[in-house]
């Protein structure tokens, strides 16, 4: 077989429909109709988001000397989240449309003059797209034709909600009814999830679902100092489940309700080259994302305008990914001072203080921050994977392919052990003791329903980086195997050695 042509990732909707196809990811409570913003990963996707995180950990953790993991609560003391700033200022500018009675983010809506021989017409306005300015412009010129006015359009200039004027408000149309006056002055919404604690639902006992993991390593950073061995620079690194009230869900697992992060606080002396610091940083998430299989050509860097960052921001750069709805952030690295460590002292009273033994000074530590989101990451994988092909069978037949290059690192099944024939004992035998032999150390599927190319075609969907196939060579000549490489198609006899040198080789 060859291959003709290799189109990446094209459209969400191959994307989606190819998580669900093959059980990487379902809408959550999709019997009841699906609950916006909360997803479900399904056998193949678990497996996946597993090895994401199991490779992560594996590389930020266990193989650095350097760097601690610890697991804290979800739910934490309220005067965490007021010491963090989240209680007074994790808000998101919100605009309501008092017809339609939707809300939508100041900073996802989108509008323009309408400008016609100098003279301003009117207004148009549209949520957030892959090319708003455009959507904007057509506007535009059905507004101009509407209206029956002659002369020349001038370039719309988009700008978002968070910058009207309040002359301007009441002349935006909403989005939802294409008529001005409806949409109030953005307000700031908390986008933290509340809950009760104990048996009270007063104000006493409110507490929220953490929006972050990071605040959990500089509230327990004492407990890890005084049990935990380190000596600066060290770091203490987190995986679990954060939670955002976001108001506009979107792009399918990119932005949702309920979410996972991977997030490591690496602490380093008041006196320490923090932009040196900061920079091995984002050189090493970089190279983390191409160890587990994302093209450089997809990922660039952003840096967050000084004018924008919080006040004791040092500096903060994005590792950005070009999905197939823009170029968004995927792994933000902060430089953040000592700002946090300085809070939760100041609001619990405990000292957070770290005793230098080389220079004989006590200090609150700086921070280098960088944290990511397992949802994304999986997304980022999914769409730089995506692949589908005309392939031409031995016969010049033309079939489709749709395959998913994952790295072997991270793929849900590592090797496929398919019978040639299911109903000949010896070559299922032979496939069963591989298959049992195999699954002591990797993820490995066994498939004997089928025809052979169609059980690599399911393989390649899920993406199964090799195929074993049992035939009679196997159990009448010299025990080997035909080896199919999945990105290739290629086929090779390969022995059991050979085949377990292979997978010690790349799945690490
Ligand atoms: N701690 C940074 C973040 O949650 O994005």
């Amino acid at each position: 077989m060859s291959a003709e042509s290799t189109a990446n990732a094209t459209s969400m909707d191959a994307i989606v429909a190819l998580a669900k196809r093959r059980g990487f990811i379902f809408q959550s409570s999709e019997i009841y109709g699906g609950f916006n913003g909360f997803f479900d990963y399904g056998p193949v996707g678990a497996e996946l988001k597993k090895n994401i995180r199991d490779c992560w950990w594996a590389d930020m953790v266990r193989r650095r000397e350097d760097i601690v993991g610890i697991e804290t609560s979800i739910i934490m003391h309220p005067k965490v989240w007021e010491a963090s700033g989240h209680v007074a200022g994790f808000t998101d500018p919100l605009v309501d449309c008092k017809v339609s009675k939707q809300r939508f983010r100041a900073d996802q809506l989108f509008f323009a003059a309408v400008v016609v021989n100098d003279q301003s017409i009117g207004y148009v306005s549209s949520l957030e797209s892959v090319d708003t300015t455009a959507t904007l412009q057509g506007m535009a010129e059905s507004l101009k034709r509407r209206k029956a006015i002659q002369g020349v359009l001038a370039p719309i200039v988009a700008k978002d909600f968070t910058e009207a004027t309040a002359e301007e408000i009441p002349l935006i149309p909403s989005p939802a009814t294409g008529e001005p006056g409806s949409l109030t002055a953005p307000r700031g919404f908390n986008m933290m999830f509340q809950t009760n604690v104990g048996a009270m639902t007063d104000g006493s006992s409110v507490a929220y679902l953490r929006p972050e993991t990071a605040q959990g390593m500089f509230v327990d950073f004492k407990n890890v100092v005084d049990t935990g061995r380190v000596k600066l620079p060290f770091g203490i690194a987190q995986i679990g489940k954060s939670f955002r009230n976001e108001i506009t869900p979107r792009n399918f697992i990119f932005r949702s309700r309920e979410f996972e992060q991977m997030e490591m606080e690496y602490f380093i002396s008041e006196d320490a080259d923090w932009a040196t610091a900061h920079r091995e940083w984002i050189e090493w998430c970089k190279h983390w994302l191409l160890s587990i299989g994302l093209p450089a050509a997809l990922l660039s860097e952003y840096d967050h305008p000084k004018a924008k960052l919080a006040f004791y921001s040092k500096g903060t750069t994005d590792i950005m990914f070009q999905y197939p709805f823009g170029v968004q952030e995927l792994w933000g690295i902060a430089a953040r001072g000592n700002y946090d460590l300085t809070q939760h002292a100041t609001a619990s009273g405990k000292s957070m203080e770290y005793f230098d033994e080389a220079s004989k000074k006590k200090f609150v530590p700086h921070v280098i921050e960088p944290a990511v989101g397992v949802d994304r990451i999986f997304l980022a994988v999914l769409c730089a994977g995506y692949a589908e092909e005309e392939i031409k069978d031995e016969k010049g037949n033309v079939e489709k392919r749709t395959v998913l290059r994952l790295s072997p690192r991270i793929a849900p099944v590592k090797v496929a052990v398919l019978p040639l024939l299911k109903n000949k004992e010896a070559l299922v035998g032979r496939a069963r003791d591989l298959y049992k032999k195999l699954q002591r150390r990797y993820a490995v599927f066994y498939d004997e329903a089928g025809a052979i190319g169609r059980r690599y075609r399911r393989q390649d969907e899920i993406g199964t980086p090799w195929c074993v196939t049992i035939d009679f060579e196997t159990i009448e000549k010299d025990g080997t195997f035909t080896l199919r490489e999945r990105d290739s198609m290629q086929q090779r006899r390969i022995t059991e050695t050979e085949l377990f040198a292979l997978l010690e080789d790349a799945v690490y």
